[in-house]
């Protein structure tokens, strides 16, 4: 399925939030490349934004970049007023757990604040729209399963699961959740919310699970897993994530949420001990890569089991993931082993180098 089928002619102009970013860069290369709208791309480039795999795109006069902070109410309405969408999909956000550890009071800002201010300056823009482009207009909130806490060994989360959130992150994107919901209720205005499983893909800023061990293996360092490793992730290949949400920006109905899930889960130690693996593979002069797991203190309040029901997105939307977490596991490990350039070169520009964060309080 291509964005180029399900998004509907009439949607011209779109904000993306957050695209320089790993979700929302590979959201807007898709728009860029199977439609031809206009993006207007707000982001304030923070330490995990990069525009390279965005400036590589021939067709990049229709990408637009608004370096905005939705700190700042003044700028983010006026960004509102030059983008004048059609649509609006707001991926800004902090968005790493250890990171909200260490200084929760950025995930408040941006993930609270910055979504409010948002929704000011979009209930703003849609209360002037014609009748015609009111219509048809939509906010699609993109949010995250850790909303709903943890699970013991039994279980999924689905749209009626209760809200439980446990880390500064989840906490701050489950109160963004609450405000798009009430500014639904409230003020009438056309949302829908997704909330999807962990990510993994290529451009992913490497502070997350993933990336981190196969620069770790790369670079034969001690590969860190917290506590006992059985801890479960949901691994979802982020072009799945990306068609479900232009579904759902499309096609879902309005005030509703959809849960988005790979049916992927693995514990923690085995995601690593398949990187190994598959590095053993592709730079065999350095295996056995397993050699190098170390288990490491483990993460304040961490969270035990995520996984995800996708019933309703499947059976109301059609949507399905393409890509099984081996298949998309070994693309991602190629593309890594391709681009450690951009690794360096982001990381260097974050002044970030894989040193162990959130650890505060153990
Ligand atoms: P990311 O950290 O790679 O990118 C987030 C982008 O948002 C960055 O470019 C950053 O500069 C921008 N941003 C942050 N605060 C901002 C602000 N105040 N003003 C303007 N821009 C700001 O994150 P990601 O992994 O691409 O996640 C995107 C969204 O998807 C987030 O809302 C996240 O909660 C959600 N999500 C992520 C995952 C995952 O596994 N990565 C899973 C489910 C949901
Ligand atoms: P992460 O990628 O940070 O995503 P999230 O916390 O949002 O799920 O972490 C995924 C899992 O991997 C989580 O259980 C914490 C664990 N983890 C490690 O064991 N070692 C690491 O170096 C990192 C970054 C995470």
């Amino acid at each position: 399925m291509t964005a180029e089928s399900i998004l509907s002619p009439e949607i011209k102009r779109v904000l993306i939030t957050g695209g320089a970013g790993f979700i929302g860069g590979c959201l807007v290369r898709r728009l860029l490349r199977n439609t031809d709208v206009d993006v207007f791309n707000l982001d304030k480039i923070g330490y995990a934004s990069d525009l390279s795999s965005i400036e590589n795109i021939s067709v990049s006069n229709r990408h637009h970049l608004l370096r905005v902070d939705l700190k700042d109410a003044v700028e983010t309405a006026k960004a509102l007023e030059i983008s004048n969408p059609d649509l609006v999909m707001h991926l800004a956000a902090e968005s790493h757990v250890d990171r909200s550890i260490d200084s929760p009071i950025g995930f408040l800002e941006s993930n609270i604040f910055g979504t409010y201010n948002l929704l000011e300056a979009v209930r703003s823009h849609w209360d002037n729209l014609s009748p015609e482009r009111k219509k048809r207009f939509r906010f699609h909130h993109i949010s995250t399963d850790e909303v709903f806490g943890s699970l013991g060994s039994k279980g999924r989360f689905n749209e009626k699961s209760q809200y439980d959130p446990r880390s500064p992150y989840s906490a701050t994107k489950a109160s963004s959740d609450h405000l798009v919901n009430a500014w639904h209720h409230t003020f009438g205005l056309p949302v829908v919310l997704t909330n999807c499983s962990n990510n993994f893909g290529p451009w992913q800023f490497p502070e997350k699970l993933i990336p981190v061990v196969i620069l770790k293996a790369v670079n034969l360092q001690p590969i860190p897993i917290y506590g006992d490793g059985l801890n479960v992730r949901d691994w979802l290949y982020v072009e799945d994530h990306v068609d479900a949400l232009l579904l759902v920006a499309n096609k879902g109905q309005v005030g509703q949420n959809y849960c988005v899930g790979g049916y992927g889960e693995r514990t923690n130690k085995l995601v690593v001990e398949n990187i190994c693996n598959l590095l053993d593979k592709y730079r065999h002069s350095s295996a056995p890569h397993d050699r190098l797991i170390t288990y490491v203190k483990d993460r304040p309040g961490h969270d035990q089991r995520y996984a995800i029901d996708s019933t309703r997105i499947t059976s109301e939307l059609g949507w399905e993931p393409k890509y099984n977490f081996e298949e998309g596991l070994e693309k991602t490990i190629i593309w890594y082993l391709n681009n450690l350039e951009w690794c360096a070169k982001v990381r260097e520009n974050a002044n970030y180098y894989g040193r162990r964060i959130g650890t505060v309080g153990l």
